[in-house]
């Protein structure tokens, strides 16, 4: 019989530490319902001291999900997990995670901590969170550059202490798969208590290597793997849910442990990560990219259908690919949009909330005669984004694109209430209309990307636009979905204005050990 290997998501945690990837509240629950019908064993939904935004999402988390076990991180200080105690309290299944650096320049120029004094907070940090839950799990943050004696000396100090989860973070992304295979098997070898606790393993993807460090310290004995949908996460990201839990299942002549996920959620819960965070999916991304199953080669083509093996080690349809199909139409009613939200598992907050989205699928279905999921799901986002732009509204825009013209815009958008008019040129349509709102709000801003993915296929389909925004060294995202994608254009822009205009003083987990 094969072991299990857990499946801890940290999307909503380490996921939103990716520059410009924050979430509200709502987005969290959004993603963390559609993890628990993934099947995900753990949902690490954020780091509550961080804000009292954050700690509200947690909660929030936390009282929305019920089969999936919901986790809170804390550094080791008692006001981090008293919060996460706190954040967790509604779920029916919950851990703590708390952690401290154990690498000699973490130790040294972070904490300014001798080892002795970190291994010491690092025992009371684990009995503290175990007066709050049975459930606790312990990371020494920047393993993968730690020493190996002073590593086992911790790990046994904390099992001893009552942690039921170790888990080895290669935060910097430093370690190669053979090395850090073998950093496993050391662990579980040379400390005595092993047998008392999981072994997990949390890797970055700074030289690529994420997945392929994850799955080398599985077959070392690794039973719980951390990772994000889409590899999101903290610079190049972490290891990616998608690629790790295809491999462990492709792989079983390999691996003898597997997964409880739910296989066809992958691609629906990749798109709507992407959707939410505005973080594109790359196309050839293995398993959840747009060509990830396409065969462009008459000789590939020529061999799949005589037999899809030849060139196929997986199936489309078992990654969920086959979700993208038409649900709904112009002649669709209240009922049938209200179910199909329902079977996607989409709460809205109150009727009149309900109203308004079938308003905008009717508006949708007018301009695009097939809805499919992937639409519905852009379009409640599209909902609480408004609801979200508050100061900023887009009240009308037109634009004139000629060729042999300059191409310029026109835009009144209400500032507070207040409805101001611009005129600009510009490079393009779309260039115009930016430079229109900049002339009305004068952000200061500077934009860093800005790009556009269809949402769905065909010329019909809704433009998908993310624009990142930096201004004094903050960063932000923006999104906005039209079928017109000069409006979308202009909808990701203010959301971005808008979102930079929030002060949100929030921690990184990671930068500092002094409470917030
Ligand atoms: O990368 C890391 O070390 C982390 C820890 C907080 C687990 O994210
Ligand atoms: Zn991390």
């Amino acid at each position: 019989m094969s072991d299990s290997l857990i499946i801890f998501d940290t999307t909503l945690r380490d996921g939103e530490q990716s520059p410009g990837a924050s979430m509200t509240r709502d987005e969290k629950v959004r993603i963390a319902r559609n993890l628990e019908r993934l099947r995900v064993d753990v949902i690490e939904a954020g780091f509550p001291a961080a804000s009292q935004g954050d700690f509200d999402s947690v909660r929030a988390v936390a009282e929305a999900v019920s089969e999936s076990r919901v986790c809170g991180l804390a550094r080791a200080i008692e006001g981090d997990i008293k919060a996460v105690a706190n954040a967790i309290k509604p779920a029916a299944m919950s851990r703590i995670h708390t952690f401290i650096a154990t690498s000699p320049i973490h130790m040294q120029e972070k904490l300014r901590m001798s080892p002795d004094e970190v291994l010491e907070r690092a025992v009371w940090a684990v009995k503290l969170a175990r007066e709050f839950t049975d459930d606790v799990e312990f990371s020494p943050e920047d393993a993968g550059r730690s020493d190996p004696d002073f590593l086992c000396r911790v790990i046994e100090a904390v099992i001893d202490a009552g942690a039921g989860t170790i888990n080895i973070p290669d935060t910097v992304g430093y370690n190669l798969p053979g090395q850090f295979g073998g950093l496993i098997a050391t662990l579980l070898e040379r400390i005595p208590n092993a047998d008392k606790a999981i072994f997990s393993v949390h890797c970055h993807n700074d030289l690529g290597m994420a997945v392929a460090n994850s799955l080398s310290a599985v077959l070392n004995g690794a039973r719980q793997v951390e990772c994000t949908i889409n590899g999101l996460g903290e610079r190049a990201g972490n290891a990616a849910l998608e690629e790790v839990v295809m491999a462990v299942r492709t792989r079983q002549d390999l691996f003898n442990c597997d997964t409880r996920i739910d296989t066809t959620q992958i691609v629906p819960t990749s798109r709507l990560v992407s959707n939410i965070t505005g973080f594109a999916v790359q196309p050839n991304k293995a398993v959840v990219g747009a060509n990830a199953f396409a065969h462009e080669s008459g000789i590939h083509q020529d061999g799949v259908i005589k037999k899809r093996e030849t060139y196929e080690i997986m199936r489309a349809e078992d990654v969920g690919w086959s979700h993208n199909r038409m649900v709904l139409g112009k002649h669709s009613g209240r009922n049938a949009f209200r179910t199909r939200l329902a079977e996607l598992d989409i709460q809205l907050e109150s009727e009149t909330a309900l109203n308004s989205a079938f308003a905008r699928f009717k508006e949708l279905a007018d301009k695009k005669h097939e809805i499919f999921d992937e639409d519905l799901q852009a379009l409640v986002t599209e909902e609480s984004l408004e609801q979200a732009t508050e100061k900023l509204k887009l009240v009308t825009l037109k634009v004139c694109s000629e060729t042999g013209e300059t191409p310029s815009a026109d835009v009144t958008l209400s500032v507070d209430g207040v409805d101001m008019h611009a005129s600009m040129t510009g490079g393009g349509p779309v260039d115009a209309a930016f430079r229109a709102i900049d002339a009305i709000v004068d952000s200061g801003c500077n934009l860093l990307l800005y790009s556009v993915n269809n949402i769905t296929t065909g010329t019909d389909s809704q433009g998908e636009v993310t624009v990142r925004l930096e201004k004094d060294g903050r960063i932000v995202n923006g999104n906005g979905a039209d079928t017109d994608i000069v409006i979308a254009s202009a909808k990701a822009y203010l959301n971005a204005l808008e979102r930079m205009s929030v002060d949100l003083r929030r921690a990184h987990p990671q930068v500092t050990q002094q409470p917030i």
